[in-house]
C-alpha cells in the first residue's frame, strides 16, 4: 500500500496524524489495580485495623509487604514508609549527615533529592551526568572533597547507570552511598536487583512510580545497626517493643522521628501491586525495546545508554538529538501525530519540559531559599566552606547539554501492539522528513 500525499504530510503541518486516539495514561502501577488491590484493602477495612503496628484485628499488610521484599529481592532489611522524599530524609539521617557535610548527587534527579540533603542540613553537591542519564562516576571522583560524606546516587527514568564503579569509588573514599530507587522499582543490572549495591537504597510508591499506593515508599538497607536507626527516626525516634509500644529506655534509639509510617491501608494497596511488579515491568520494558529496536537504524537518533537492558525496568524511552532545536521541533511533530497521553499527562515532550528533574529548574535551589528565618542550612557556620556555589545553569556541561537536545516518552504499562507499531511509525514518519530517512 502506498501512503498518500496526505498521509506522508506531517500532521503537523497539516497533514493526517498517524493515530486520533490518545495512548494510555503513563501511570505504570495505576492500570494494574484491580481485584487483588481490593481484596486486601478490604481486608484491612473489615478487620478495623488500619494501623500497622497494633489494632483490634492487625492483618499485618505492611509488615507482609517488607518480608516479600526481603525475600523477592534478597535485601537484609526492608522498612515501607509513606513517601519516597521521607526515606531519602531518613537515609541521610541514618548516616548522621549534616552541617559541614557535602553529599554527591547529579544534577539530572528529582527536587526531593536536593530537598532531603539541604533539610539534613547539608550542602548537595552537584555531579554531571554521562549518556546513561545519571551520574557520571569520572566527575563524581573529580568532585570529591575532604567534605564529602555521602552520594546519593538516582537510577533515573527506569534503569541504573554506572552503579558498580560508583559504589567502589564511594567505598574507596569511604563515602556513604545512599541509592535513590523511586523511579526505578524492580530494576536491576546484571542479575542484581536495584538497592543492593549501597548502603541505604529508597524507593516511592507515588502514583507515577512503576507500583503505586497512591503515596508510599521503602527503604532497604544491609546492616542491622543502620536498620534500627532507620526504623525509629521513620516513626517517632524510638524503637517499639513486640507489641507495638514505644520503648524509650533503649539509650541506642532516641532520636528525633518524622512521622514516616506507613498505614495498613497502604500496605494492603503496595503489597498487592508489589507482587504484580515483575509483570508491570515486564510490560514497559518489551514495548520500549520493541520501540528501540524498530529505531535503530535510524542514526540522527541516539538513544539513552543502558548498560543492562534486562534490568531496564522500561518507563522511559529517552532519545537525544543533533541540536536543541530539531530535538524541540522533532518532539512537537510526534505528538502531533498523535503519540501523548489524555489531558493532563506527560507522554511525549522534550527534557526542557521535565521540570523539577533538572538542577537548575530548582529555584530554591539556585535561590538557596530556606524553611526558616536564620537561612538554614546556607547560613550555618560549618557550610561556609559552600558559600560560593552557584546552581544556576552552567555548572554541569553534560547536563545542560542532554536537557536541551533530549527528549523523552512515557511508555505506559498497558500498550498494545497497535500502540506500539503506531509510536514506531509516527517516530520514523517524522524522521522521514526531518532526516530524510
Ligand atoms: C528520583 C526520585 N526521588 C524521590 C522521589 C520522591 O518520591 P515521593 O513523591 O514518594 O515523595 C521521586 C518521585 O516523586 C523521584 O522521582
Amino acid at each position: 500500500m502506498t501512503l498518500t500525499d496526505q498521509q506522508q504530510r506531517l500532521a503537523i503541518d497539516g497533514g493526517t496524524p498517524v493515530r486520533t486516539t490518545p495512548l494510555p495514561w503513563e501511570l505504570p502501577g495505576a492500570h494494574w489495580i484491580g481485584e487483588e488491590e481490593r481484596e486486601l484493602v478490604d481486608r484491612v477495612l473489615r478487620s478495623k485495623s488500619p494501623f500497622r503496628f497494633y489494632g483490634i484485628d492487625p492483618q499485618f499488610m505492611v509488615e507482609t509487604l517488607e518480608r516479600e521484599w526481603c525475600e523477592t529481592y534478597g535485601y537484609n532489611h526492608a522498612l515501607a514508609v509513606n513517601s519516597g522524599t521521607a526515606a531519602l530524609s531518613i537515609a541521610l539521617s541514618a548516616l548522621e549527615v549534616g552541617p559541614g557535610d557535602e553529599v554527591l548527587v547529579a544534577g539530572y534527579m528529582w527536587v526531593s533529592c536536593i530537598s532531603a540533603i539541604v533539610r539534613a542540613g547539608a550542602i548537595p553537591r552537584l555531579v554531571d551526568i554521562d549518556d546513561t542519564f545519571c551520574m557520571d562516576p569520572k566527575d563524581l571522583e573529580r568532585k570529591i572533597s575532604s567534605r564529602s560524606r555521602a552520594v546519593l546516587l538516582v537510577h533515573m527514568s527506569g534503569a541504573p547507570g554506572h552503579v558498580t564503579e560508583i559504589a567502589e569509588i564511594a567505598r574507596k573514599h569511604g563515602l556513604g552511598l545512599i541509592e535513590d530507587c523511586a523511579q526505578a522499582a524492580g530494576a536491576s543490572q546484571n542479575g542484581t536487583p536495584v538497592g543492593r549495591f549501597g548502603d541505604i537504597a529508597t524507593f516511592s510508591f507515588q502514583m507515577n512510580k512503576n507500583m503505586t499506593s497512591g503515596d508510599g515508599g521503602m527503604i532497604v538497607c544491609k546492616d542491622d545497626v543502620l536498620y534500627r536507626r532507620i526504623v525509629a527516626m521513620h516513626d517517632l525516634g524510638y524503637a517499639r517493643n513486640d507489641a507495638g509500644r514505644f520503648d524509650p529506655e533503649d539509650t541506642t534509639c532516641q532520636f528525633w522521628g518524622i512521622g514516616a509510617r506507613m498505614s495498613d491501608l497502604a500496605g494492603a494497596m503496595a503489597l498487592a501491586q508489589s507482587r504484580k511488579l515483575g509483570k508491570i515491568t515486564g510490560a514497559m520494558r518489551s514495548a520500549k525495546w520493541r520501540i528501540r529496536e524498530a529505531l535503530s537504524d535510524i542514526p540522527d537518533i541516539k538513544f539513552r545508554h543502558v548498560i543492562d537492558p534486562n534490568g531496564d525496568s522500561g518507563p522511559f524511552l529517552i532519545m537525544t538529538f543533533e541540536d536543541a532545536d530539531i530535538c524541540s521541533r522533532f518532539m512537537a511533530a510526534v505528538k502531533a501525530e498523535g503519540i501523548h497521553g489524555p489531558e493532563g499527562s506527560l507522554g511525549c515532550l522534550p527534557m526542557r519540559d521535565w521540570g523539577l528533574h533538572w538542577y537548575f529548574n530548582i529555584p530554591s535551589l539556585t535561590e538557596k531559599r530556606s524553611n526558616t528565618r536564620d537561612g538554614f542550612p546556607w547560613s550555618h557556620p560549618d557550610n561556609a566552606f559552600a558559600s560560593q556555589i552557584d546552581y544556576h545553569r552552567g555548572l554541569l556541561p553534560v547536563c545542560d547539554d542532554l536537557h536541551d537536545r533530549s527528549g523523552l516518552l512515557s511508555i505506559a504499562s498497558i500498550l498494545t501492539e497497535a500502540d506500539v507499531d503506531d509510536i514506531v511509525q509516527a517516530i520514523r514518519k517524522v524522521a522521514s522528513v526531518y532526516f530524510n530517512r
